[in-house]
Formats: C-alpha cells, structure tokens, sequence
C-alpha cells in the first residue's frame, strides 16, 4: 500500500507538487471514527477538499467556491465539523461506524500553489457474542471481526481488563461465571493498536449482580433481599436463605430473621424471587444466598445484609451531653462518615444542616435546637451506601429511638405473659397436690398398706446385700 501511496505521490508531484502520508484509523463497530487530514498554508484563498473511499466515490467534498456535497450513501453519517476548517484541520467524522465503512479514504486538499493528499486505512473491529445470552454449562463463541484485514494485524484478548491466554480471533468456551464479564478484542497493526468489547453475560442469577454483594440497612426500615433470575427463566427449588455464621463452605441454612418475608408463591412461575424484612434488627446481619436449580445445575449467589445502627451515650460528668456513635456491622466498604441534623420548618418542608464527617457526633447540649433527628451518612469510594437516623428528645431520657422502643415493648410484655403463665401452672400444681393429700387422708389404712409394702421390700432388698 506504501508502494501505491509513493508512486500516486510521484505522479501529482510531478503535476502539482503533492504530499502523501498513510495512517491507520481503528474504529470500534456502532462507534464514532476521526479521519484525520491536515493542511496548513498561509494562502487566504479556502483550499478545495475531497473525501472520498477508494472504490467507492465521494463522502464529502468542497468546492472551492464554498459549495458542499455529500456522497448519496453517507446521509447524516459523514461530518466535516466547519468550526476547524481555518487551523487547517478538514478531518472527517463518520458516525455509528459498520463493518462496510472500513477501507482506505482519501483526504484531497487542493490549494493556491499546493495540493496534498493523505490516505487513511480505517479498521472497524467489531466484538460479537453467539448466542448473546447463553445458558450456564453451554457453548459459547466470542469474536472479533477486523474489516479490513491487512496482512500483519494481530489480535489479543484481554477477559475483564485481565490478558486472555489465545491468539485466536474466535474464542470458544463453556458458558460459566468465570468467562462472564467485558471480553475486549486488542487489534495491533503497524506499532498501533484498536480495540472493542462486548460484554458476555450467562443466563442465571442477575440479581445480586456479584457474589459476596453487600446490601446496606438501618434498624427498623424495611429491605429487600434480591434473588432475581434472568427473565423468562425459572428454577426450580428457589430458595432466599440465611447462611450460619462461619458455615460458608458447608452452607449450614440458619433461623431466618423474624420480619421475613418470602415472596409470595404465586401459581404462574417466576423469576423474581426477592425476599423483604420488614424491620431489619441488628442480628438480621450475615449472609443469605440465593439460589435455584436450572437444567441441572444448582446455582447460587451470596450477599451480605450490613446492618448500621447508632449508639448513644451519655458522659457521667455532663448529664446533658450526649454522644451519637454510627455504628455497622462490616465496616469494610466504608471510607467515610457524615452527620446531617434534619430540621422540619413550619410547612413541614424538610431540610438538613450542620453538617459534620466522622463517625461520632458529640452534642454538648441537648437543647432546643439539637433535638430531631440527626441522620449518619455513611459513604463507600463509590458514593453513599446508606444513611440511619437518631432521634433526640429533650425530656423524658435524652434520647430514644422509636423503632427500637416498640420492639423492646414487644419483649417486655412476651416476657411477661410467659412469666405469668408459670405462675398460673405453679398454683395450678400446688392445689392438685393440695387435692391429692386430701384424698389420701380420707382413707388412712390405705396409707398404711403403702407403707408397709414398700417396708417389707425395702428389708428384702438389705437381705439380699447381706448374702
Ligand atoms: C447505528 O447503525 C445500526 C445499524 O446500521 C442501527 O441499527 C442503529 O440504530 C444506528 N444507531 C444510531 C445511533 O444511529
Ligand atoms: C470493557 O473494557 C474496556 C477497556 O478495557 C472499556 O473501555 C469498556 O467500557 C468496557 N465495557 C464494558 C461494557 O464494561
Ligand atoms: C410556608 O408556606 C407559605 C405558603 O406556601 C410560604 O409563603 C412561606 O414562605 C413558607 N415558609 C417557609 C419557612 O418556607
Ligand atoms: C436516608 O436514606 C433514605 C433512603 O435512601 C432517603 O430517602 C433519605 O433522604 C436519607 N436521609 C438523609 C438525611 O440523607
């Protein structure tokens, strides 16, 4: 292609004085492509420019009287952006590139006293994945397609930003967990390199996306557990459990939280099978797998309930200070902390103040204006991951949180039903005694055969030893 570029360079050079160069431009399918062309000349006279796909006729072009015209096939695709046109710059912007875009273009400038032209090779790479969603444990082909192929380009693949060990343009594989994710195609030709991805995602569990996901709530509100599986699929034996403490390897089922509630069997089968709790408590935390078997084989994804509540103390010098700490129960995706005091003004419109990082907040005084509640944020490097709220009262005890006050009462009064109820059988016992001895006492000879009986034997038994 160099030897074509030099001899059509020799040919206008002996015309018109032309220059020549040769690029590659590497363009992702369903992309945009920049056609690069340059010309710089101090002449105040507007060049003449002609893009045009070798074998193909005409994208653009401009005439030196200002007139434009664009190539029948190319409609709204093809751009020559006029904002650059007076630094010399005539690149070509072809939009939502196709395989058939690639090949060789040719950038003609047509000056005062010069023309240039450069030709530019545009490779379109283009990542496909059959079938698009496979089902797990299924054959799977990822390719890459480069149109044009020159002699020399090379291909590699890179698996979730990690090297994939083939030099192969199509990759075969079984459909599993471990091959999901971005498969990214690296083009390499003439020192250069392109690449494009598509991303490969297994028919299954799509909700929790990972494993091991976590899933943020506050004492007292309301969460849903996520078990979702691709739509149009449905497992068999789906089950939402929560995993023993430390049982990840033998998957021990533990006593589910008492505000459970499983998604509701219905007749038509489903894919969602989300679980909410109602009120999250503290010990709800841990980890809770979603599984379901599909043709077979049994799939499963875990993630983990974090649980943030706030502790309050009091200093036993100060009686009105008050100390809020903000407190999870896996800190490990948390870099950051935040208060907001959220105030209500007289429309009731809500709004938040005051705010201070860390993970404890300390009130001097529990006055008027720090009463309400006080909201911790608590921020992961993403973003924020969560928020739990304290309310603060000015009497009757500092502070208090109404959730758990109502659920403390719950205990109180089961705890004392039950303590009643033994109670009741204590008296209950006691008069059946009461009854029996009166009974007895009404017939005393029997009493008296009772006990000679159980006498006589006692005697016997003491011969025996003896002997
Ligand atoms: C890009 O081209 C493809 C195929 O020609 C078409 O389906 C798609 O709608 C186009 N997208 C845009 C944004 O024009
Ligand atoms: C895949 O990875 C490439 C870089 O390796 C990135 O540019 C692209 O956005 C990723 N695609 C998806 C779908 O994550
Ligand atoms: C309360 O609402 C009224 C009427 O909607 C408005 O004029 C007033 O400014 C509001 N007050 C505050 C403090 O927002
Ligand atoms: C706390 O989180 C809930 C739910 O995401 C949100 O609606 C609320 O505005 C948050 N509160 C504060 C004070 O950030």
């Amino acid at each position: 292609m160099l030897s074509e570029c030099f001899i059509f360079g020799v040919i206008t050079f002996l015309t018109a004085g032309a220059q020549c160069q040769d690029t590659e431009v590497f363009a992702e399918a369903g992309s945009q492509a920049l056609l690069p062309c340059r010309y710089s000349s101090s002449s105040t006279v507007a060049p003449a420019i002609m893009w045009n796909k070798v074998n193909k006729g005409t994208v653009w072009r401009k005439e030196k009287n200002g007139l434009q015209y664009r190539g029948s096939s190319w409609t709204q695709r093809a751009k020559c952006p006029h904002s650059q046109f007076e630094r010399g710059d005539f690149s070509l912007q072809l939009n939502n590139v196709t395989e058939q875009d690639g090949g060789i273009y040719t950038c003609r400038v047509v000056g005062e006293h010069r023309v240039t032209e450069s030709r530019i090779m545009l490779i379109i790479i283009k990542v496909s994945v059959s079938p698009s969603v496979p089902m797990l444990g299924s054959d799977v082909s990822i390719g890459c397609k480069v149109t044009p192929e020159p002699h020399g380009v090379t291909v590699r693949w890179m698996l979730n930003n990690r090297p994939f060990r083939t030099a192969e343009s199509v990759v075969n594989v079984k459909a599993s967990v471990r091959v999901t994710g971005n498969w990214t195609c690296v083009v390499g030709y003439e020192g250069k390199e392109g690449r494009a991805s598509a991303t490969l995602a297994v028919k299954g569990i799509i909700q929790p996306s990972k494993d091991d996901a976590k899933v943020y709530a506050a004492v007292g509100s309301a969460i849903t557990l996520p078990c979702v599986f691709t739509p149009g699929l449905f497992p068999a034996k789906p089950a939402l459990e929560k995993l023993k403490p430390g049982s990840l390897l033998i998957h021990t089922p533990d006593r589910l939280p008492a505000s459970f509630v499983a998604s509701s069997p219905s007749s038509e089968p489903t894919s969602d099978h989300s679980a909410t709790l109602k009120e999250v408590e503290f010990e709800d935390q841990g980890t809770y797998r979603c599984s379901g078997i599909i043709k077979g084989h049994w799939l499963t994804r875990n993630m983990q309930l974090v649980v943030a509540k706030i502790d309050s103390s009091t200093l036993s010098k100060k009686r009105d200070s008050l100390t809020l700490t903000c407190q999870l129960t896996d800190t490990s995706e948390v870099v950051d902390y935040e208060w907001v005091h959220v105030v209500y003004d007289v429309n009731g419109t809500q709004s938040v103040e005051s705010i201070q990082k860390g993970k404890t907040l300390s009130l001097d005084k529990v006055s008027e204006e720090n009463q309400g509640e006080w909201t911790c944020r608590f921020y992961g490097e993403e973003g924020i991951l969560g928020n739990v709220t304290h309310h603060v009262h000015l009497m009757g005890g500092l502070s208090g949180k109404k959730s758990s006050s109502v659920s403390n009462n719950t205990v109180a009064t089961v705890g004392l039903s039950i303590l009643l109820l033994v109670l009741l059988l204590v008296l209950v016992k006691m008069y059946l005694n009461h009854q029996r001895r009166k009974r007895i006492l009404q017939y005393p000879a029997l009493e008296t055969i009772v006990h000679t009986t159980s006498n006589e034997r006692e005697e016997r038994e003491r011969n025996r030893e003896k002997k």
